[in-house]
């Protein structure tokens, strides 16, 4: 009796110590993110004072209810890895050594992205980057990013890029998707584990499917992007494990090279919002009429503001298409106007602050009018710190699985 009261004592204290740890671990890269970004506002004030009048201040109100999610965030990620949703050795997953060799580049690009900032210009790319084949709406730099998505050293910067704008908590922010799928793929539960298929939707440099591999060890895992760098970055991240790698595919979000009925769960972290209202439906024969420009290679972006808003969302239409009768959905972009007003001031200052020509769209878009419209059902919204999420169901109309 009394060792079995030891042993518990010894779980709590060991799950205190944890829970500090990852608390400590969180803090340290916020404060690094938010000393980064107040040097990075006074060096910018004195270079290029004219960007500085852009920005709103934030109201004390404002920055306590920031502060309270971002609390909230964590108790959340700490709960789902204390549940055993994914091991507890994800929450302090960081990949120091890119850290250290890219840091110093983030702000080698700093100049070059205010500058790019006070020309308004966001269809710049380095010549021996190839354009052809890729929708307009993709070939920009969004965020004035040096090369939009399509160099290396983009897909080197990225992850630090993000972990800096979210003040530390990118990952945090990622990782919420994994609870609605693991929690939706137990309909599959006749399917054995190593059979089960969950597909990343525009993977990026890997960052989701490292956590989705935590989370679903045995489960074969796909991902998808339209730059090949990203994807080779991607890569060099899963092959750490290389029995574990995913498949990873080239290929636009709107024609996924899947058949019907493929995934059991489908994941999206933070693409919807760089698609304008039509990419978000169909774009492929926009991109095809278009074509090239004589310079660039890339077509005048106001070609885009004519574009039919009422068209079918083609993102959505190919997620439902590929997934599974019952299987799962899950969304992650950024909160919106719609059921966050309070956040209006700092979604302004995003779309003042960084080129995203979509963002003001997205912010009222009705996602889940949307996913609806697709054919999910049973859609359910979450908001933590700035981000939303959407999980939606396929219906199970076909008992095949
Ligand atoms: C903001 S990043 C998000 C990346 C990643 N999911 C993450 O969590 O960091 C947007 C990603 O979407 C990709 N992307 C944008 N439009 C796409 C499309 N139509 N099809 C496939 N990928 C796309 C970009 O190449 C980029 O990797």
């Amino acid at each position: 009796m009394e060792s079995t009261s030891k042993i518990n004592q010894f779980i709590l204290l060991r799950e205190t110590l944890i829970k500090f740890a990852y608390q400590v671990f969180q803090q340290s890269k916020s404060f690094f993110s938010i000393a980064h970004i107040v040097i990075r506002a006074r060096l910018r004030n004195i270079f290029f004072p004219e960007l500085k009048k852009i920005r709103q201040p934030l109201s004390k109100q404002l920055l306590l209810e920031f502060a309270q999610r971002r609390k909230n965030l964590g108790e959340a990620d700490w709960k789902d890895a204390q549940k055993g949703v994914y091991p507890v050795g994800t929450l302090f997953y960081n990949p120091w050594q890119d850290f250290f060799r890219y840091y110093p580049e983030v702000w080698r690009d700093i100049p070059k992205i205010w500058s790019r900032w006070q020309r308004k210009e966001y269809q710049t790319f380095s010549p021996e980057i190839e354009l052809q084949g890729y929708p307009p709406y993709y070939l920009q730099n969004f965020h004035y990013q040096t090369d939009g998505y399509l160099s290396d050293m983009s897909a080197n910067l990225y992850d630090l890029q993000v972990e800096i704008l979210f003040y530390g908590l990118a990952d945090s922010m990622r990782r919420r998707i994994l609870s609605p799928i693991k929690q939706g793929l137990t309909v599959f539960g006749s399917v054995p584990p190593d059979q089960i298929k969950v597909l990343d939707v525009a993977c990026g440099t890997g960052r989701t499917l490292k956590f989705l591999r935590a989370t679903l060890p045995q489960a074969s895992l796909f991902g998808v992007d339209l730059s090949p760098a990203y994807l080779s970055k991607a890569n060099q991240l899963l092959s750490e494990n290389p029995e574990e790698l995913p498949q990873l595919v080239q290929a636009n979000a709107e024609k996924l090279p899947y058949p019907e009925n493929y995934f059991h769960g489908i994941s999206s972290v933070f693409l919807f919002h760089e698609l304008p209202p039509a990419a978000r439906q169909r774009v492929s024969d926009a991109a095809r009429s278009w074509g090239a420009s004589a310079v660039l290679g890339v077509p005048p972006m106001s070609n885009w503001r004519g574009f039919p808003h009422e068209r079918l969302h083609q993102d959505i239409e190919e997620c439902f298409r590929v997934t599974k009768p019952g299987g799962v959905l899950t969304i992650c972009d950024s909160i919106q106007l719609i059921d966050t007003p309070e956040f209006e001031v700092s979604m302004n200052n995003f779309i003042a602050t960084f080129h995203e020509p979509y963002y003001r769209n997205y912010i009222t878009d009705n996602l889940v009018e949307r996913l609806e419209k697709a054919g999910f059902e049973q859609v359910e919204t979450e908001n933590y710190f700035v981000s939303k999420y959407w999980i939606a169901r396929k219906p199970e109309t076909i008992s095949d699985c």
